[in-house]
């Protein structure tokens, strides 16, 4: 186990105490109490809904140029826990009929996911050799081609979906994607997370600034995505929005956590990068037991946020306490 020191400064007062107990009493990750199995037959149903049709939407390894496309494939079709697909069809079921296939949005986030970890794992960024328990595409192709399957991916997330939503909801979706993976959201996350590297002196502020967009907008463009394939109303985007929100906190907030904490085999990437590269995150600022105090203050306003959306919110309430308790 990683130690860090807490680096909490007098700026850092708003994210500084976290003091709730709603979620699980005393200093132990919480357990999930109820049985588990519809959840998960519906979480890996939706799984395999997305496997399958990244195989079939995904161009074949064979188009020319070949590398290109394996190197696509490789790292899509490695595994990944497929949060994000999994989502845009629960946000798109919460809502009655009728809807458009929300697959192909699915397949879309899942691909510009793909190409910012192909992209984050480059050796000018987090300089990891591990990703889905795989070597990362840099090293099992090469730098040039990983950067070229990365920018492949997101240019295709847009082809996709244009070709499958021509007219309603098409300009919609390629709006909210855009702005998720946007140099204000993912990507300024993403610089905002570098230039905190090494820095002794990073504040809550910039530490939420880094995991709103770096991690968050993807979640909430997700969830939003789904509610664009539906019949949702504004207010319902909205609140999907605020529960996006909260969701993605507290997955970057974990993330950061088993950084320290897990092992590279069950992470599926290597562990203890984070303070290895000086990153700023939970565990640096607020210590382990801080930044765990926070992901169940996060995962409380998350299942504050299904309060106020529409339809059956119990996947999505389940979903919410798998991924504080996840082990990868
Ligand atoms: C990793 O995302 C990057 C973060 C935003 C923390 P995931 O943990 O969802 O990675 P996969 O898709 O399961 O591999
Ligand atoms: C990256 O955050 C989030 C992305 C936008 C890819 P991390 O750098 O913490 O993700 P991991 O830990 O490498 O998956
Ligand atoms: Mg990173
Ligand atoms: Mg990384
Ligand atoms: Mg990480």
């Amino acid at each position: 186990m990683m130690h860090f020191k807490n680096q909490v400064g007098p700026e850092n007062r708003r994210l500084q105490t976290c003091s709730i107990v709603g979620i699980a009493a005393g200093s132990n990750w919480p357990k999930v109490g109820r049985a588990l199995m519809d959840f998960s037959t519906q979480f890996n149903n939706y799984v395999a809904q997305t496997e399958k049709a990244l195989g079939q939407l995904l161009p074949p390894a064979t188009t020319r140029p070949a590398r290109i496309h394996e190197a696509m494939r490789y790292s899509l079709q490695a595994g990944g826990k497929r949060l994000r697909p999994v989502l845009v069809q629960s946000a798109a079921a919460l809502f009655p009929a009728p809807h458009h296939d929300p697959l192909p949005a699915a397949v879309a986030i899942e691909c510009v996911h793909t190409y910012s970890l192909i992209h984050d794992d480059l050796p000018c960024m987090d300089n990891d050799d591990l990703r889905r328990g795989r070597p990362t595409a840099h090293k099992q192709f090469d730098e040039a081609t990983a950067l070229l399957a990365g920018d492949a991916l997101l240019t295709y997330a847009f082809e996709l979906l244009t070709r499958h939503y021509p007219t309603e909801p098409g300009f919609a979706l390629v709006r909210e994607l855009a702005d998720a993976a946007s140099s204000r959201r993912l990507i300024g996350g993403q610089m905002e997370d570098l230039l905190a590297e090494k820095k002794s002196d990073a504040t809550a502020d910039e530490l939420e600034f880094i995991h709103l967009n770096k991690t968050a907008a993807m979640i909430e463009g997700a969830l939003v995505l789904g509610g664009l394939t539906s019949s949702s109303t504004k207010s319902d985007l909205a609140a999907l929005r605020a529960f996006g929100r909260e969701l993605g906190l507290t997955f970057q907030i974990v993330d950061d956590i088993l950084d320290a904490t897990a092992d590279s085999a069950t992470l599926g990437k290597t562990a203890g990068k984070d303070a290895q590269a000086g990153k700023t995150t939970f565990v640096k600022l607020h210590g382990l037991e801080g930044a765990r105090c926070f992901a169940r203050e996060h995962t409380a306003s998350a299942l504050a946020a299904l309060t106020t959306l529409p339809g059956d919110t119990a996947f999505l309430r389940q979903l919410v306490e798998t991924m504080l308790v996840r082990n990868h």
